[in-house]
């Protein structure tokens, strides 16, 4: 069986430096990345920037810069930003290098001499800050001022000549592969927003721009560029050297399984980019997951409403595995979900420092004064110790499936379960009344240090940094871990040196 797994973020626009949207998109699609390299896939993580258009035209001259310029300074930021988060990406995109220009004019060129693409004049309304075309009735008047009802972005009147792609070709296409892959849109109640759009009928799509010139030339008309979002959709394919669709990298790739993204870009995905690649002859990525929005009191985070939460902030002050968790935990996925200070604070001191850091410390200060620094041996476990350790396997396959349907919540919940119940059975157990019984002090601190070893890697896709400091009480590397390790209730070998380690998360004293 084929074992490899694409999955990608949104390419960010450089407009203006990430913010915790952008960080969250980036630590969720990490997260599943990690997963499925323990699990055994060799995986493809692609994240990277969306440079030309419009937008950043705009941005850079209020910068008093040039495009390019302008980019490569919040490119980097960007990139710098995929460093402190931490992320396992393979490569990092940006929508101005030669390979994805090549990869952007060939599928043009495609889809012209398959007569999907024709030149005529575009009026309607248009939204720089959204990059996004609107129909009449998505508008309204807001204090005298256009805006688009989803985004609440200023709208401008276009009147221009423009090549058109015949999306309404591919009305029924689209409507076909909604219904042959019920998952193909996440979360479900998104899909129904997406397949009623495409149901009310689609309308041929604006694809290229003549009255400003940041951007990729049409290949047969240099007054033209193509539009940034048929643009940098194609980054999902440029990354693995298309048009070359016979090396190894296309071959192994393609269709991507996951593209992770917000909802305010769905219909981006969901319907002009699979209808794009239909049109070329191209298959279609297995699923796109809309998810929510990380909220600033009631609105949307965002550069244009100025309401930014520096993710880079938070992590100098309260670490990246902290940040990480709580935005893995305590965001409902799928959801818009609002994040304080104070919530986080009370994850990194309840369930990290309390509850999981705690029984790190507590069992290795247990093993080195009554065992020493070494994996003790044991004859039996008895019901207590095979119950709890026996829930890993028993569960093993819901695991898999959580991730599989992009459930973090359930795999969260279940990490925060059996961490609860380990701590509960090194107390209830209370192996420091069995000096004399040497083979139940022996069976528990086993049967503890099984657990550290199990949660410690259920929290890798979560806490990389930490899951790995705790994984290094039994010596195991990065590259050893292994899900499937975790349905082992004797993996840990007698005798074997134990390390010990620092505290793996501080509290943090709140002061009022
Ligand atoms: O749309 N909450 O780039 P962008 C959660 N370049 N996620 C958020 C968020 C928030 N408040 N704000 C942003 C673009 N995001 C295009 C994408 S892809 C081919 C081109 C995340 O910089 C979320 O993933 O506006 C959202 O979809 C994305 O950043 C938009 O980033
Ligand atoms: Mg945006």
């Amino acid at each position: 069986m084929k074992k490899n797994y694409y999955i990608t973020t949104p390419i960010y626009y450089p407009s203006a430096k990430p913010h915790m949207g952008h960080a969250y998109s980036s630590i969720v699609a990490d997260f599943f990345a990690r997963f499925k390299r323990i699990e055994g896939y060799k995986v493809f993580f692609l994240t990277g920037t969306d440079e030309h258009g419009l937008k950043i035209q705009r941005a850079a001259e209020n910068n008093k810069k040039k495009p390019l310029e302008f980019c490569d300074e919040i490119s980097k930021t960007f990139k710098q930003l995929s460093k402190t988060l931490n992320l396992a990406n393979n490569d990092f995109i940006r929508t101005t290098e030669k390979r994805h220009h090549k990869s952007v004019q060939n599928l043009w060129n495609i889809l012209e001499k398959k007569g999907e693409i024709y030149l005529s004049k575009y009026s309607g309304w248009y939204s720089v800050s959204d990059e996004a075309f609107y129909l009449e009735n998505e508008i309204e008047s807001k204090e005298g001022i256009n805006v688009a009802k989803t985004s609440g972005s200023v709208v401008e009147w276009l009147e221009e000549e423009s090549y058109f792609f015949k999306l309404s070709n591919w009305q029924n296409k689209l409507l076909e592969l909604y219904e042959k892959n019920p998952n193909f849109i996440l979360p479900k109640s998104r899909k129904n927003e997406v397949v009623s759009f495409v149901e009310s009928g689609l309308k041929d799509l604006s694809v290229s721009r003549k009255s400003f010139s940041w951007g990729i030339q049409v290949p047969s008309n240099k007054e033209h560029i193509i539009y940034v979002w048929l643009d940098a959709l194609t980054n999902y394919i440029s990354a693995l050297n298309y048009p070359d669709t016979e090396n190894d990298k296309y071959k192994n790739f393609w269709p991507a399984d996951l593209h992770m993204i917000g909802k305010d870009i769905l219909r981006f995905h969901a319907v002009y980019w699979p209808a794009f690649l239909l049109a070329a002859d191209l298959p279609p990525p297995k699923r796109v997951y809309g998810h929510g929005w990380i909220l600033s009191g009631e609105e949307k985070m965002s550069k244009s409403k100025g309401n930014i939460l520096d993710p880079v902030e938070i992590i100098n002050d309260y670490g990246l595995d902290s940040l990480r968790y709580y935005l893995l935990k305590e965001v409902s996925f799928g959801n818009d979900g609002n994040i304080s200070k104070d919530k986080l604070i009370s994850c990194i001191n309840s369930d990290l420092a309390n509850n999981f850091g705690n029984l790190c410390q507590r069992v290795l200060a247990f093993v080195e004064k009554n065992i020493g620094l070494e994996v003790p041996k044991i004859d039996t476990f008895n019901e207590d110790d095979l119950i709890i350790l026996n829930s890993f396997s028993e569960n093993y396959q819901n695991l898999i499936d959580f991730i599989n349907n992009q459930n973090i919540n359930s795999y969260m919940n279940f990490i925060v379960d059996q961490m609860f119940v380990a701590n509960k059975y090194f107390n209830d157990q209370e192996p420091w009344k069995k000096k004399d019984d040497d083979k139940r002090l022996k069976a528990i601190t086993y049967t503890s240090l099984e657990l550290i070893r199990k949660i410690s890697i259920l929290l890798y896709p979560v806490i990389p940094q930490s899951s790995l400091k705790a994984l290094n009480i039994f010596k195991i590397k990065e590259d050893e871990i292994n899900i499937d390790t975790i349905k082992n209730n004797s993996f840990l070998k007698a005798g074997s040196v134990i390390n010990k380690i620092d505290i793996l998360f501080d509290k943090v004293i709140i002061n009022d």
